[in-house]
């Protein structure tokens, strides 16, 4: 019998040697992944993260995406294979696609979300944190051979036009092709990436798993996930990113919201430039004459029709142009006369649109924009083989499959309140496809930026329009920019939630750093951009809105474009400078002076409720909070009293 030394010498030779066997297995994918890197990868690093990734993640194979619409053409053919995309009529949507998901995957995780900072008080009390180092060890198992059974593609993008100098490169790792597609339409993807790459170009590391390992020989679900872990996770020192559990939006497209906002908003604080939840859109004048402005508003308050905005017809001559509907990137740059001023690019380069509710009347340019090359997620498919959505047309189709796959009838819906489609789905649409896209949307130098707009969904309180007396008290302005979030009948106010810049679930550190970052922006140009607030969602004690919005907010528009080229007259007042009735155009408008005045009028006590609420906002950032946030907080009370 062997004595109980000799079997414990045993038990650490069979250790050693696992690990040994484990080392030379992962050093042998490891080396297959490099090995399957094309000709043209330069990029030593890049090379080798793949290798260690793949070592970590054990899938099958690895594909190095190259961007084709070969490649983009044979994924959709193996998704639609394998049940994952149901292929549309041609005739009636050319090359495009409806995927659905699963419905424990139907939008962003933000509870799942995590900046994980060296140091918890740089993340701040509005971002979830984890110690990094317990993070990496969490995710460390969970990646583990979380790709078994599946292709691990390597997605190089870039955020903004090749090359330019506002434009940042990352790569994806993703085990999903359905994540390849979408970031093909949403990013700069393929080959021409490595070659700004090159050999030692810098990139920020995405890694992605739907977190579904297969067995050998287990079939795929049409929609794989995990169903109960999800983590998004940040690392802003090292600039890294880490998704797993989900295959949906911004949880997948590492290059939107993970990238593009959260560790990029870390970058521009670092760099000195911003990244910011904004549209970005240009003004022409019937003389020709350009403006863009960069505008920011919480989801669900009609962000993409602004960007895509149609004038009254009695704007004859005005034309709104769309740089983004969704993310501006912004530095200050030096100009051939000496001065400085922001200069902006939509880092995307597609639209990843909410689908119910745009109708060819409330959004012809995005309606158009969908007529080919498209990927919808979530809407219902008609019995033509196209795709349908609540608020598309005006009657309903008599019959329908509804996202999660079941029968659908106008009928069904009136007995159970069953939507066709999700409330929040999709499209992935090419930006270059939008009617009204900017002539200059793709230029390296981005546009020139004069005006800055802030707008959330207030019942009361928030005048029509309002422009700030200045930069500074613009910032504070936008850090107090509040969104409703229930629906307000009747006048009543709802739920407002404190959503500052738009980038509450976006910033990814200390908001009251973020707000000082804003304040010293302000010193880099020579001349600020004004600083505007806007409120389309005003109602009556009827409960109606009581502004008509969409095209009808080019008059606002214009007023804010006259304002920054210092052509029309404003009003002082408590919260800073106002349109009187006669400074806004009102041709072909009914809208009277009556309502007019109603829509801009401030109710000082509805304000005393209001700064109460942003000293309540204030004190969660304690500390961090700019100074003279406080301090003008007061300025406002006082003025509000006299
Ligand atoms: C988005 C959002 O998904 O802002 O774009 O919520
Ligand atoms: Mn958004």
């Amino acid at each position: 019998m062997p004595s109980r030394q000799d079997s414990q010498a045993g038990n650490t030779k069979q250790r050693i040697r696992n690990v040994l066997e484990n080392r030379q297995m992962s050093q042998s994918i490891a080396d297959a992944a490099i090995a399957a890197a094309p000709e043209y990868v330069k990029n030593q690093k890049l090379k080798q993260w793949v290798g260690e990734i793949a070592a970590l993640c054990e899938p099958e194979r690895v594909v190095w995406c190259d961007g084709s619409q070969e490649e983009y053409d044979r994924l959709c053919a193996e998704m639609v294979d394998a049940g994952m995309l149901i292929k549309l009529n041609p005739e009636k949507r050319k090359n495009s696609y409806l995927a659905c998901s699963d419905p424990s995957d139907v939008a962003r995780v933000e509870d799942r979300t995590y900046i994980c900072s060296a140091n918890k008080d740089d993340a701040g009390p509005t971002n979830n944190w984890e110690d990094p180092a317990k993070m990496r060890k969490t995710l460390n198992e969970l990646f583990k051979g979380c790709m078994h059974g599946r292709t691990m593609y390597v997605i190089p993008f870039s955020m903004g036009p090749l090359g330019s100098p506002i434009a940042h490169i990352g790569v994806e790792i993703s085990d999903s092709p359905y994540v390849v597609t979408n970031m093909r339409t949403m990013t700069r993807m393929g080959k021409a990436v490595y070659n700004v790459l090159c050999t030692d170009g810098e990139f920020v590391p995405c890694v992605h798993t739907v977190g579904a390992p297969l067995g050998h020989g287990e079939k795929d679900s049409a929609w794989p996930c995990n169903p109960t872990t999800k983590y998004i996770v940040h690392y802003p020192e090292t600039r890294e990113i880490w998704s797993y559990g989900s295959g949906y939006g911004g949880n997948a497209l590492l290059g939107k919201k993970c990238f593009a906002l959260r560790i990029a908003s870390n970058m521009a604080r670092d760099e000195g430039w911003l990244a910011e939840h904004m549209l970005i859109l240009g003004v022409e004048s019937p003389t020709g004459e350009k403006t863009y402005v960069a505008a920011a508003f919480p989801s669900a308050c009609g962000k993409t029709n602004f960007a895509m905005l149609i004038p009254p017809k009695s704007f004859d001559g005005w034309k709104i142009s769309t740089v983004g509907d969704d993310i501006a990137w912004i530095k200050p740059r030096k100009e051939a006369d000496g001065t400085t001023r922001f200069y902006a690019i939509n880092p995307e380069a597609g639209f990843f649109g909410v689908a119910p509710g745009t109708s060819e009347k409330t959004n012809y340019n995005a309606l158009a924009t969908l007529k080919e090359n498209i990927i919808f997620t979530n809407v219902a498919l008609t019995d033509d083989g196209d795709v349908w959505w609540e608020g598309m047309t005006k009657e309903a189709p008599a019959h329908l499959i509804d996202w999660q796959g079941k029968d659908w009838t106008p009928e069904i819906a009136k007995e159970t309140g069953r939507k066709a489609a999700h409330p929040i789905s999709r499209f992935t649409a090419p930006a270059s496809q939008c009617p009204s896209i900017d002539p200059a949307w793709e230029d390296p130098a981005g546009v020139p930026i004069s005006a800055f707009i802030f707008g959330g969904r207030r019942a009361t309180t928030v005048p029509l329009v309002y422009q700030a007396f200045n930069w500074n008290y613009g910032v504070y302005m936008a850090a107090t920019l509040g969104s409703e979030t229930t629906a307000a009948a009747f006048g009543a106010q709802g739920v407002v939630r404190r959503d500052p810049f738009a980038m509450l679930p976006f910033c990814g550190y200390h908001m009251g750093d973020y707000f000082n970052h804003w304040l010293k922006m302000g010193h880099t140009v020579d001349q600020a951009p004004g600083i505007f607030c806007v409120n389309w969602f005003r109602m009556n004690e009827k409960g109606e809105f009581m502004w008509p919005g969409f095209g009808e907010n080019m008059r606002v528009l214009k007023w804010v474009v006259d304002r920054v080229r210092g052509r029309v007259a404003a009003t002082e007042n408590a919260l800073g400078w106002m349109p009187q009735y006669e400074d806004i155009d009102w041709t072909g408008s009914d809208v009277t002076k009556e309502e007019f005045d109603a829509l801009v009028r401030i109710d000082a006590e509805a304000w005393k409720t209001e700064l109460a609420g942003h000293k309540e906002w204030f004190d969660k950032l304690q500390d961090r909070l700019p100074k003279q946030f406080m301090l003008k907080r007061e300025l406002f009370e006082l003025a509000l009293s006299v």
